[in-house]
């Protein structure tokens, strides 16, 4: 069977053109990306990448390749990054892995975003994944009453198996958002179904 992740993930890489800033997203698909972009590095090519989380810091430096902050570069010429769910119109939920604020900010600094995904992500209305929002753990129950009031249903994500919170590389919680139970809070515009 086609892995379809790696397909995506390899395809993005021939958008990567010499003396670019490359920002490097955090996941599954990613990956592939990664290890082509590494096993393009060792045949010659040239570029900086901007690592969205530690994991893909970690990844992108044993494939060789060469690493900056976002503080050290102007802005990056081209994003590449997964996501959780793409609707029609090329919205998306991101931050399934965790690594949703860092591939926010490099988002916002990128000339260009290309986002991997196979057909698993495509759907016609966002919602059935849960809307990441990484909040500080001061005050979060705060934050989570807030979030209670306007209907989004949070939940304080836990570490893979275990009953403690969650921590992001930013050493913040996150809560999941459930926007299909949510009666009060619509886009305006949007229609309520
Ligand atoms: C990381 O927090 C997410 O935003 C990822 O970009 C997303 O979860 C990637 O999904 P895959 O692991 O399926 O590529």
């Amino acid at each position: 069977m086609v892995n379809m992740k790696k397909l995506a993930g390899e395809k993005a890489c021939e958008e990567i053109k010499e003396g670019m800033v490359v920002g490097l997203g955090t996941g599954s698909t990613t990956f592939y990306a990664i290890e082509e972009l590494g096993r393009r590095v060792s045949a010659g090519l040239k570029i900086r990448a901007v690592a969205t989380s530690k994991k893909t810091e970690e990844l992108a430096s044993e494939r060789l390749i060469p690493l900056v902050s976002l503080n050290e570069v102007h802005e990056i010429d081209l994003t590449i990054d997964g996501a959780d769910e793409v609707d029609s119109f090329l919205n998306g939920i991101k931050g399934g892995g965790g690594a949703l604020f860092r591939e926010k900010m490099v988002a916002l600094h990128s000339k260009r975003n290309l986002w991997v995904v196979d057909e698993t992500k495509l759907v016609q209305e966002l919602g059935a994944f849960p809307l990441p929002v990484e909040v500080l753990p001061f005050g979060y129950r705060q934050v989570e009453k807030e979030l209670v009031a306007l209907g989004f249903h949070p939940r304080l994500r836990n570490a893979f198996n275990s009953k403690e919170p969650f921590i992001t590389d930013n050493g913040n919680y996150i809560f999941d958002l459930s926007l299909k139970k949510n009666k009060k809070y619509r886009i305006a515009g949007t229609k309520t179904r």
